[in-house]
Order: structure tokens, then sequence, then C-alpha cells
């Protein structure tokens, strides 16, 4: 289903149309988005996406997305089994996060290997990363931009590279809120956006 910028309430309509299972307050998409909901799709508050973000639950899938997550020009999720997203995740632009290869590797005719993909609270995955089947992307963990994730990601962990591997771990109590909280986010927020994070 896509949809086109023509104000707040149009957005927020838009939305709701695709008939989510739950949709939380204050959500935006801003210009041309993607919503498939063929399973079950779940939405928290303070959802924001950008130009060109795709979200789809396939059939019998089940996508869940918690509050205040961020979504760049171009990123996308594509369940086909599940896939949980936590609260303040940043997604950078042309990111893409999907549980299942599509196609086994010998007969291509056949489905591929599928599993579930679960993304902490404060994770930032970084531009053009592919986070593929199967992982866990721990509490506060960095995705450099580029990144390929096959494996898990310990939580407050910088990984890079391809395939991913660990470069260093991240302070918990340096990390501070406004780094994960773009401006359409803070304008809506009543929280602190100064207040730093804590585990
Ligand atoms: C995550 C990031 C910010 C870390 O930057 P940093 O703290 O300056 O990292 P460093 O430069 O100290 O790099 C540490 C090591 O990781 C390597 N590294 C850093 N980023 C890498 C990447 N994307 N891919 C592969 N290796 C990378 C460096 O080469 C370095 O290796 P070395 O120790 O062998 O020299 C940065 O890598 C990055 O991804 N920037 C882009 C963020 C982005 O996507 N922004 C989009 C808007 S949300």
């Amino acid at each position: 289903m896509k949809f086109f910028r023509k104000g707040r309430a149009i957005v927020q309509a838009a939305i709701a149309a695709t008939k989510l299972n739950h949709r939380g307050g204050h959500c935006r998409l801003y210009g041309r988005c993607t919503v498939v909901n063929d399973g079950v799709f779940t939405l928290g508050d303070y959802f924001c996406a950008k130009d060109g973000v795709s979200l789809v639950s396939g059939h019998g899938a089940e996508l869940r997305i918690g509050n205040r997550v961020f979504m760049n020009y171009g990123a996308s999720v594509y369940a086909t089994h599940r896939i949980t997203i936590g609260d303040h995740v940043l997604i950078a632009d042309d990111v893409r996060i999907m549980d299942t290869d599509s196609h086994d590797v010998v007969d291509h005719a056949k489905p591929g290997k599928t599993a579930p993909i679960t993304i902490g609270n404060h994770v930032w995955i970084g531009l053009r990363s592919l986070i593929l089947k199967g992982v866990t992307i721990g509490d506060g963990a960095v995705v450099a931009a580029g990144s390929v994730v096959t494996r898990d990601v310990p939580p407050h962990t910088l990984v890079a590279g391809n395939p991913a591997r660990v470069i260093r771990a991240i302070d918990a109590h340096v990390m501070r809120q406004e780094a994960w909280m773009p401006t359409a986010i803070k304008a809506t927020s009543p929280m602190d956006p100064s207040a730093p994070i804590r585990e």
C-alpha cells in the first residue's frame, strides 16, 4: 500500500488503513512509504519513518516495533516469520532487515531458511547495513555502516564489517538519549531528551 504525504491527518489515516494489530500514538510516515500487514503487525508510540521506508509483515508472520523507533530514508523491514524491534531504535538509510533467505541455496525453487530476528532497545543500525535471519542484536549495540550482521551482537558493543565482528564495547552510561532522537520525535516527545540511558 503506498502513501503520499498530504499532512499529518492523512499520514495517520494511512497507517490506520493498513489494519495494524496495534498502532501507538504520534506515528509519522513522511513521503512515500510501503506498509503491508498479512500477519501480525504492532507499532509503538512515536514511530517515525522517512521517504521510501518499507514495512512488511508477510502471511502468518509477526512484526513488532516498539516505541520511539526511527527509520531513515529507504530502510526496510521484511518479516516472513518473526521480527521484533525494541524501543528507541535508530535505523539509518537503506538498512535491510529480513528474516529469510527467500530461496534454498541448492534448489532455488524451494523456500530458503528462515529464523526470527530480535533487535533490543537503544540500538543504532548504521547506513546500508544488512541484518540477516536468526540474529539477535543486544540492547545499546551499534552496527557500523555497511555491516552484514549474520551472528548475534552482544549488548553495548560496536560491530562492523562483513561479516560483522565486535570492534569494541560501548559504555552505556556515557551514551545519551538525544543522540537517538531525531527532531521529529523530539518535537512531540514529552520525555526529557537529555536524559542519559541507564540499563
Ligand atoms: C559506528 C561508527 C560511528 C563508529 O565510528 P568510530 O567510533 O569513529 O570508529 P573507529 O573509526 O574508531 O573505528 C574503529 C575500527 O573499526 C573499523 N570500522 C569503523 N567503521 C567501520 C565500518 N563501517 N565497516 C568496517 N569497519 C569499520 C575502523 O576501520 C577501525 O578499525 P581499525 O581499528 O583496525 O583501524 C562508524 O563506523 C559509522 O558507521 N559511521 C556511519 C554511521 C551512519 O551510518 N550514520 C548514518 C546516519 S544515522
